[in-house]
Formats: structure tokens, sequence, C-alpha cells
């Protein structure tokens, strides 16, 4: 409700403009005001942790972790945090977010701009959110495509401890080369590894935290067959479907639709929700399925469950309906 004045005053500035103040007015809200009443609740249990309901933040909304315990009062079920990288780094230059309204889409080549995975860490343990919380993780821009692995085994060695599970994420179209990491022998050879540090954290930590893989909507059927292959070989528990799509067949001939980046929101449903399906014949249960893209609608998030998802998360939808289609996702869901 009050995001139908709120919108037209943030959608005033430039996106990247208007995400920052966002993100420090529920950075404010977090901090002044008391916890708002709990959305109604149906817990659901994956990868062997608890979730209170089904609807998650996306990453990428709060890289730093600068504001989650604002974000924590919207009523998710979930929050994930990041993507952060070993080192600081700065992103590309900007304008580098971009709105198509008329889509309902927005298109961006952030670049993984983040303080560095010691400012992110430092920010989660100064939060009071104690719910699930998800840190994603990636490599900086600068670290050869052959050494990805040591970034992301530095991020799951620093972030294990504080986090419900870790989000390997190798489908950004914002970095260069990051997605030959989905091709058959890389994504053999980086999931052996993380899955060695994994057992390894768990034994010395005395806590298994669950490892998901992110990936993109761009991917044909043996390709998604390949990587549901890796993932069950591999032992990771979960796969989240999907990031943002290089495709522009949906947005032809609207303001932006050239901009080099990730395309999300209305026009990405279908792809996502496609490889969603895919994934879950693939993978035939034996793990589950986190899914993203274009929900914008309670009923949106339905369909993800219906393919075969046990969690949703959101990004593009809230910037253009708002804090209220969390609740509408979660009662969607719920039951
Ligand atoms: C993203 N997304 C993203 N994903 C990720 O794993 N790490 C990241 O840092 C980011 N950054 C990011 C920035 C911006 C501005 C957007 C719009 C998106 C992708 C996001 O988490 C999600 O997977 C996709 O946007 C698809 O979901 P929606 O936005 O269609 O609901």
């Amino acid at each position: 409700m009050l995001y139908e004045i709120a919108r037209p005053l943030l959608f005033a500035f430039d996106p990247e403009t208007a995400h920052n103040l966002t993100l420090q007015g529920l950075h404010y809200a977090g901090m002044l005001l008391p916890p708002g009443l709990p959305a109604p609740a149906t817990p659901v249990e994956v990868m062997g942790v608890r979730f209170p309901n089904r609807i998650g933040l996306a990453a990428g909304l709060d890289k730093n972790g600068e504001a989650i315990d604002g974000l924590a009062r919207l009523g998710f079920g979930f929050l994930e945090i990041g993507t952060v990288t070993p080192r600081a780094q700065p992103g590309n230059p900007r304008p580098r977010m971009f709105r198509l309204p008329e889509a309902q889409a927005i298109i961006n080549r952030m670049g993984f701009n983040n303080h560095g995975v010691d400012a992110l860490l430092a920010h989660v343990r100064a939060a009071k959110y104690r719910g699930i919380l998800g840190i994603n993780i990636g490599k900086n821009f600068d670290t050869p495509i052959e050494r990805a692995a040591d970034d992301y085994l530095v991020c799951l060695d620093k972030a294990y401890a504080l986090a419900s599970y870790v989000t390997v994420n190798i489908s950004s179209p914002n970095t260069a080369n990051l997605r030959q990491l989905q091709g058959e022998s890389e994504l053999d050879d980086l999931l052996g590894r993380l899955k060695a540090a994994q057992t390894r954290l768990a034994d010395t930590h005395g806590r298994y935290v669950p490892l998901t893989l992110k990936i993109a909507p761009d991917l044909d059927e043996a390709q998604v067959v390949n990587i549901a292959d890796a993932l069950r070989r591999h032992r990771i528990d979960g796969v989240i479907a999907t990031n943002t799509t290089i495709a522009r067949n949906k947005v032809q001939g609207l303001a932006h639709a050239g901009e080099q980046g990730g395309l999300s929101g209305a026009p990405v449903f279908e792809a996502s929700t496609a490889v969603v399906r895919r994934l879950a014949a693939a993978l035939g249960g034996e793990l589950p399925i986190i899914a993203a893209g274009g929900v914008l609608e309670g009923a949106q998030a339905r369909a993800k469950l219906e393919a075969g998802a046990a969690l949703v998360q959101l990004y593009s939808g809230l910037i253009y309906r708002g804090p209220d289609l969390v609740g509408e996702c979660v009662r969607a869901t719920a039951a």
C-alpha cells in the first residue's frame, strides 16, 4: 500500500540511486522498528534446514549484508546476501542498472560490486537477525578463470560458520568467462573441490552447512542434464534456478533493451521455470530446487512449486510490486 506512494518517488531516481536509498532505509528500519508481525508461516524442511516459509530474498539486492535486519521485517522465510568476493571490488562503471518498466524488467551489469567477504561477515555478526541466511559467493573479476575455485574456497572457508547455506554463483553474465564454470569438466573440478572443503569444514565446525549451486536460464536441455548429473555425483545439497538471462527476445524494441548485462523480471519467468522443470525431471527429487526468476505475483510463486521447486526467491518483483509481494507469495505457497 505504502509502496504505491514510494514507487513513483523511487522511480524518479536512476535505478542504482533508488536501490541505495532503499537499502539505507531498510538499514535504519532494521535499527529503529520493532520486528513486524511474522507472515502466516508454514515451515518446511529443505536441505536439512527448517525454513519458516518458502519465500526468500534473492542474491544481489543486499550484496554486503548491510540491511539484514530491515529486510528481515518484510516477512521473508530466508535471506540470501552477496554475491561477495574474497577482496572488495568496485564493479563495472555506472550506469550499470536499467529499468524496463513496460516489461516489468531490469537489466544489470553490476559486476559483483562488493566490499569483500570480511566486510560482509562483520555485518552478519552485527545483525540481530537469527533466521535463515544464505551467503552467495563469487570470484574477483581479476582472478583468472582457471583459478576461480581458489576464490570460492576462500569465501566458503570464511562464510561457513555464519551461513545457513552457501550458494556458489557461477551464472552471473557480468564477470568475464564465469559461466564457463557450468561446462562439464570445469564444473566437475569445482564441485569436487567445494565438496571436499565442505566435508572438512563440517568436521572442524561440528555443523553441516549445505551448498547450493546457482545456474543460468540460458542452458539447453543437455546442459541442464549434465549439471544435474554433476550435482548428484558430488552430493551438492541444492540448486538455484535461475540467475538473469542474456536473451533479449522478450524485450526487443524497448528502451534499454540493448544494454549489456543480465535481464531479470517478467521476461525471464518462462525460461527460468523451464529450467526448474528440466532440473526436476533430471534430479528425480534427489536434491531440492530453489526457484528465482520473474515472480511478480503469488500465482507465479505457486507455479514455481508446481514446476518442481521447494523454495522461491524474489528480486525484480520487489522493485515493481514492493514489499507486499512477499506476503502474497508466502500465502500462495503455504500449505
Ligand atoms: C541480481 N542477481 C544476482 N544474483 C546473484 O547470484 N548474485 C548477485 O550479485 C546478483 N546481483 C543482481 C543484481 C541485480 C540488480 C539484479 C536485478 C539481479 C540475480 C537475482 O538474484 C535473480 O536470480 C534474478 O534477478 C532473477 O530473479 P528476478 O529478479 O526475476 O526475481
